[in-house]
């Protein structure tokens, strides 16, 4: 692949891409590994939709991402695993290595018969066996199906019985920081829900007394012993399924995101290629958990198959104090680090002395990702991290895009802090008003679109093919609606603004105010809640739960313990609301709608200008509610 290392040169592909797209694409895919090219490079149209890339192409995602570079540089590092206690011995893992531990865990799915088009769940921690997992699955043609560790046995359930998942791989339990987590207990709670999933592997992690179902659970460590460390990928089609992933919507249940093969894979190699300026040898470190899709598009796929030296941290940023990431930095010469702001956020509350003894000369390219990097954690990061000689790229993407849409291109792009610049080649971004229609000039403000597909784009999602339809292309005609809110100043460069619908990012975790709601409601004592987000200093926003109760609750504090403790349990400890106000009722108009916008007012203190309350139902409701809050 040609890397852009010129504005000229981008402002050059740019324009070749939006002539040419096809001419474009196939340019780019000329470089990676097939069995058989394609006869069409695109087929498309937004309303069914019908997205199809490199039609007629065979390949397998793994060859490109480990066979290509174990056969040239067998010994160059693919992964280096840095553990939760710095104590523990880090690991180096070569390309070599690597494709031996895959090959050799393909042989051990097979054996269990695993096979194509099966869809496999992967609940583990950050250890190279979930890098193992994954590409093993990809390997054979099973879909994995990655659920964060942070996920409770409740939303763990909900997503292997959505996709039928046959197989769960998990480990018997890991720490993060300090605190242990027991997960093989945590997927027993769930398996007794699942009657989908005929094995589990367990990786022994901790070597904790856990429980084994005879027949169905199997140590990881006794079901590969003996494999092989050789093994054929699976022929896969351009178009063959490569993963679900999970993410949250304004509303119902978490909606399986599905990618497919060569087009994400070529899309995250060249994304992770130009926008970090890659170059050869360099140590990349990504500190999203595998469990979400920048884990997938770079920690793992995009890295890889660039023969990049990807690094995998298990425990957390303030462990065993605020200085590890920066310690993680200095000890592998780390020198591009791809974080979150809600990370560097949290850490800027810490003070810069400890800068005082960290190098970080080896620092050449810094990422953000997640959520919007507001300018003071922006200089904060360019300051102290990128001692102002390391450019940050401002990456906006989704889990839907599956790569990186819109972001500067290291050491090419003029920098704006707080400004994700300017959309990659092939990416075709529209700016739309209320009513749907696009706003050609510049400045411009309104929400974010995208008028042509590019080829990480997500197909659809899991057996519900017109949830996809209607979430992302029917909002707006022959428009991919991303859900986000924009601006674009005078020269074109886009300000991502936040989410305009009910998903709320909470440290970069997308939560549903739906999803949070249902769980809520399980309470025995609650009636009714709603639940907003408000603008928070280190997460970005936070959960802010107004709710209706069945009866006068003696001790509000206890009751917002067992509020939080619901839905710790049903989806996970990290949508716990910060706030959870009792309330007498919700401002609900006429037609039974909650007026999230008064709410949302209400939970920021801003309660001076609430808009027009006349179509409430009950506009006393909303005195009571302010009345509450103080
Ligand atoms: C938000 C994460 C502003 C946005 C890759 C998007 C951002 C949602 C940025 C997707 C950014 C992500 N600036 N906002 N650089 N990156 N977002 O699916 O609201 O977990 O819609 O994917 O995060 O979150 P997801």
């Amino acid at each position: 692949m040609k890397q852009i290392t010129t504005f000229d040169a981008y402002l050059r592909a740019y324009e070749q891409s939006i002539a040419d797209p096809e001419g474009f694409w196939a340019a780019v895919a000329e470089d990676f590994q097939w069995h058989k090219k394609w006869h069409k490079v695109l087929t498309w149209n937004f309303t069914e939709p019908r997205v199809s890339w490199f039609e007629g192409a065979k390949c397998n995602i793994t060859e490109n991402c480990l066979d290509r570079h174990a056969a040239r540089n067998p010994n160059s590092v693919a992964i280096i695993w840095e553990p939760n206690n710095p104590a523990e011995p880090s690991l180096h893992i070569t390309y070599q290595d690597l494709m031996r531990r895959v090959n050799t865990f393909c042989h051990a799915l097979k054996k269990i018969g695993i096979k194509k088009g099966d869809r496999v769940c992967i609940y583990l921690p950050m250890i190279p066996e979930a890098a193992v997992a994954m590409l093993a699955c990809a390997r054979i043609g099973a879909i994995h199906s990655v659920v964060f560790a942070g996920f409770s046995s409740a939303s763990l359930a909900d997503r292997i019985k959505d996709s039928g998942c046959c197989c769960l791989i998990t480990a018997d339990a890991f720490c993060r920081g300090e605190k242990k987590i027991e997960l093989k207990k945590i997927a027993d709670e769930a398996l007794v829900h699942t009657p989908t999933i005929q094995h589990c592997i367990v990786f022994n992690r901790l070597n904790e007394p856990i429980n084994m179902l005879p027949g169905r659970d199997v140590w990881w460590q006794e079901l590969t012993n003996n494999c092989p460390d050789e093994f054929s990928a699976e022929i896969m089609d351009a178009e063959d399924p490569l993963f679900i992933l999970y993410t949250s919507g304004s509303t119902g249940k978490p909606k399986g995101v599905l990618h497919t093969t060569a087009g994400y894979m070529i899309y995250t190699a060249y994304t992770f290629l130009n926008v970090f300026n890659y170059q050869p040898g360099e140590i990349f470190f990504c500190t999203a958990d595998v469990g979400w899709i920048t884990g997938h598009s770079y920690l793992l796929y995009g890295a890889l198959l660039n023969g990049a030296t990807t690094v995998m941290f298990e425990g957390i940023p303030t462990y065993p104090d605020h200085g590890r990431l920066w310690d993680i930095t200095d000890k592998h010469r780390v020198n591009i680090l791809y974080t979150a702001p809600t990370a560097i956020r949290s850490l800027e509350t810490f003070g810069t002395d400890i800068f005082k003894t960290k190098d970080l000369s080896s620092l050449r390219v810094l990422g953000s990702v997640g959520e919007p990097i507001n300018e003071d954690a922006w200089r904060w990061y360019h300051t102290h991290v990128g001692k102002n000689r390391c450019d940050i790229v401002d990456t906006w993407w989704q889990t839907e895009t599956g790569g990186i849409l819109i972001s500067p291109i290291a050491t090419v792009t003029p920098l704006k802090p707080a400004y994700a610049t300017l959309p990659l080649p092939g990416v075709q971004p529209v700016v739309v008003d209320e009513q749907g229609k696009e706003l050609t000039g510049s400045p411009a403000e309104g929400n974010l679109c995208i008028k042509f597909p590019w080829p990480g784009m997500a197909r659809t999602v899991y057996g519900n093919h017109e949830r996809f339809r209607q979430t992302y292309f029917s909002t707006y005609p022959n428009l991919y609606f991303t859900g986000d809110g924009c601006r674009r100043d005078a020269e074109g460069y886009y300000r991502i603004t936040g989410r305009v619908d009910d998903v709320i990012n909470v440290s970069g975790h997308r939560i549903g105010t739906g999803e949070v709601e249902n769980a809520i409601n399980e309470h025995p004592d609650v009636v009714e809640s709603a639940v907003v987000g408000y603008p928070h200093e280190v997460k970005g926003q936070a959960l802010y739960a107004f709710v209706i109760c069945t009866q006068k609750i003696p001790d509000t504090e206890k009751f917002g313990a067992e509020v939080r403790e619901v839905v710790a349990k049903k989806i996970g400890a990290f949508a716990k609301p910060d706030k959870i106000q009792i309330v007498p009722g919700l401002p609900k108009t006429r037609s039974g709608k909650i007026m999230r916008r008064i709410l949302r007012k209400i939970a920021e203190g801003d309660t001076t200008n609430l808009g027009d309350t006349t179509t409430l139902l009950d506009p006393s409701v909303v005195e009571a509610i302010i009345a509450g809050s103080r």
